[in-house]
């Protein structure tokens, strides 16, 4: 179904011995955002690296507008439209700004005009552009939370996930990065948007998927949940 962004369905992974993901299948719709809400150590991380073909599941299939890429190399999933801000933004700390972005330049799939571009990101976020000649280790945990969003977006991807872009970051700098998610989605971008804190994904999100123990415990439209008023501490704890 072209109208499916991601779909994971029935994927097992393991590191080494240890059985992390069960059975996990979840799916964003295009142009939807989906939340991906879990415990330290439910699984979300693992769940994007599978997507993004770090870590190959052991079965089970994943699928980008229809195309199956599970056992494919990084390189060719990132190909078929799919970025990931990683956890912990991972940016090149002694490469500038400028460099950080170049590198992670490509054309959209099909021929689409090209969207992302160094003008556009720096447009999009105006402080990059001022420090574009800086050393990205020396800006500050928003700015480079920032940088690594440009990044992926460089990619002029189709399915864009970020796994925990508030981590570690000040108030007000997760209100501005919550904003630029908010602007992304507006723009039709799919996304998967992987958090601990629920109330955050919550004002966002058309779906949220949960995992608990490497298993998907709850899987519902936002408004479904909300109207429900379904109590998410047990899955969660307490935020
Ligand atoms: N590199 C690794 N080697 C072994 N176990 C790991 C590794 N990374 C994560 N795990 C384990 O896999 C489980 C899921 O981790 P992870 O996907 O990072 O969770 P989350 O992102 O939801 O916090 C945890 O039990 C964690 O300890
Ligand atoms: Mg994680």
């Amino acid at each position: 179904m072209a109208s499916e962004a991601l779909l994971l369905a029935d994927i097992d992974a393991f590191f080494a011995d240890s059985h992390v993901l069960h059975r996990v299948s979840f799916r964003c719709g295009e142009g939807r955002l989906l939340g991906l809400l879990g415990r330290n150590g439910a699984g979300k991380t693992t769940s994007m690296n599978v997507t993004v073909g770090v870590l190959p599941p052991r079965r089970g299939r994943v699928e980008i507008y229809g195309a199956a890429v599970a056992g494919r190399s990084p390189e060719a999933i990132a190909a078929q439209g799919v970025a990931l801000v990683p956890q912990g933004r991972r940016i090149f700390r002694s490469l500038s700004v400028r460099e950080n972005l170049a590198v992670a330049a490509r054309k959209p799939r099909g021929g689409l005009p090209l969207l992302w571009t160094l003008d556009t990101v720096f447009a999009t976020f105006p402080r990059l552009q001022e420090r574009r000649d800086q050393y990205a280790g020396t800006l500050s945990g928003g700015e480079q939370q920032m940088l690594a969003i440009g990044r992926a977006l460089m990619s002029n991807p189709r399915v864009l996930l970020m796994d925990e872009p508030s981590e570690g970051l000040a108030p007000q700098i997760v209100a501005e990065v919550m904003a630029t998610i908010r602007r992304l989605k507006e723009q039709g971008l799919s996304i998967v948007l992987v958090e601990q804190n629920a109330k955050l994904v919550f004002d966002v999100a058309d779906d949220i998927v949960i995992l608990n123990s490497g298993r998907v415990v709850i899987d519902a439209t936002a408004a479904e949940l909300k109207s429900a008023g379904t109590d998410l501490h047990q899955h969660l704890g307490i935020y």
